[in-house]
């Protein structure tokens, strides 16, 4: 529907169609991960041109003027329903500041921190992005196409190239939002981005934002909600994008939904940085269940804690910038440390409990830095 092409191959595989220059990117394979060493001038937004990509198989070109939303399935009365890119536009708009982040970020530090490798992409704190995202909330679709009682779950399905993995076809990227996750009004079908049409690689013409949610629930280049009166399956519901391991119960635990609260420094990872004079040490942290009310960091490896100036109030689901000046007493190396509470209560742990996936790293992260 209106696919007019894939991504041409980039230099990092997954089909990205916009540049991705080392200052900015990690490559991992598909996959492109923020640095978060060079955010420090963009500001409480990511930059469209620099947020994180993450795509199962490629970019797909699609013709805005001929693509369509198709809403559909056994929970709608009357035969569902189909949105064009203007009657998207001129239905009620509404804008939600949410982080997207995929549930791997931080998949690195499993091996690197707790000496317990996990499989997938390895990032470390780049897959995670901060836009304003204007649209349509998703209830205001399901609504407007006949919405009936008894719906029970919702599938969005991209209209990405099929996913094949092993020799086996998964299909589109698609995976079930319970009823309810979908009627929350900050829920949108998404065009813009920052105040830009949304970009190639982030969804265009339009995507789903589940704010706080793992970032695979945030369904990029929709085509197609199937609302059913009956709960809807897919390998990235009951495959992926669960916790599996000696913490889980037999069988694997639920559906992934929220993400856990996390903190970055906006500093290289092993960055050098002068002896004898003060250093203003500046990072991020945000959480998927409410947003963070303070943030710690350590110097000396975790035994004194002092609490770092908030730059935004706690708000919405946003990140929160954080700084705090530090005088390194003496040369040497040394791991900083930053930890955030959010708005429930919720504090980074010191380890995190493994799960096979290597999903939800939500320990503090030791970032090494050298006095010289
Ligand atoms: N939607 C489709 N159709 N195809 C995909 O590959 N990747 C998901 C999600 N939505 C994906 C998708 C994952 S795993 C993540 S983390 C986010 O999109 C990444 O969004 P971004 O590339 O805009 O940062």
């Amino acid at each position: 529907m209106g696919v007019v092409s894939s991504g041409s191959p980039s230099p990092y595989g997954g089909g990205i169609v916009k540049p991705l220059p080392r200052e900015w990117f990690v490559p991992h394979g598909g996959s492109a991960e923020m640095r978060w060493d060079t955010l420090a001038d963009t500001g409480l937004y990511t930059p469209n041109e620099r947020f994180f990509v993450r795509n199962h198989t490629a970019t797909p070109l699609i013709d805005p003027r001929t693509w369509r939303l198709r809403v559909h399935g056994s929970a709608l009365r009357g035969g569902g329903a189909e949105f064009s890119a203007a009657d998207l536009r001129a239905l009620p708009a509404r804008t939600v500041d949410a982080v997207l982040e995929c549930a791997g970020n931080g998949r690195r530090f499993w091996a690197e921190q707790q000496g317990t490798p996990a499989p997938g992409t390895p990032w470390g704190l780049g897959g995670v992005g901060m836009a304003s995202w204007r649209g349509v909330p998703l209830a205001d679709l399901l609504r407007a196409a006949g919405l009936g009682p008894d719906a029970v779950d919702v599938l969005p399905s991209g209209l990405d190239p099929e996913y094949t993995v092993g020799g086996r076809n998964l299909g589109h990227v698609r995976r079930p939002l319970p009823i309810a996750k979908a009627l929350d009004a900050d829920v949108l079908v998404a065009y813009e981005m920052n105040g830009e049409p949304l970009p190639p690689d982030h969804g265009a013409p339009a995507r789903l934002v589940v704010p706080g949610w793992v970032g695979v629930a945030s369904i990029k280049w929709l085509g197609d909600v199937e609302v059913a009166d009956r709960p809807l399956g897919s390998p990235w519901n009951t495959e992926y994008y669960r916790l599996f391991g000696p913490a889980q119960p037999e069988g694997g635990g639920p559906a992934l939904t929220g993400q856990v609260v996390k903190s970055a420094f906006e500093l290289a990872r092993g960055a050098v940085l002068a002896a004898g004079r003060s250093h203003r040490l500046c990072g991020r942290s945000w959480s998927g269940t409410g947003p963070v009310r303070e943030v710690e960091v350590s110097t000396d490896g975790g035994l004194v804690w002092r609490p770092a100036e908030l730059l935004d109030p706690p708000a919405g689901h946003g990140w929160t910038r954080w700084c705090l000046d530090w005088h390194p007493p003496a040369p040497g190396r040394y791991g900083l440390r930053a930890r955030a509470t959010d708005g429930r209560g919720a504090v980074q742990p010191a380890e995190a409990e493994f799960n096979r996936e290597g999903y939800l790293f939500g320990a503090v992260v030791v970032h090494p830095v050298t006095v010289v």
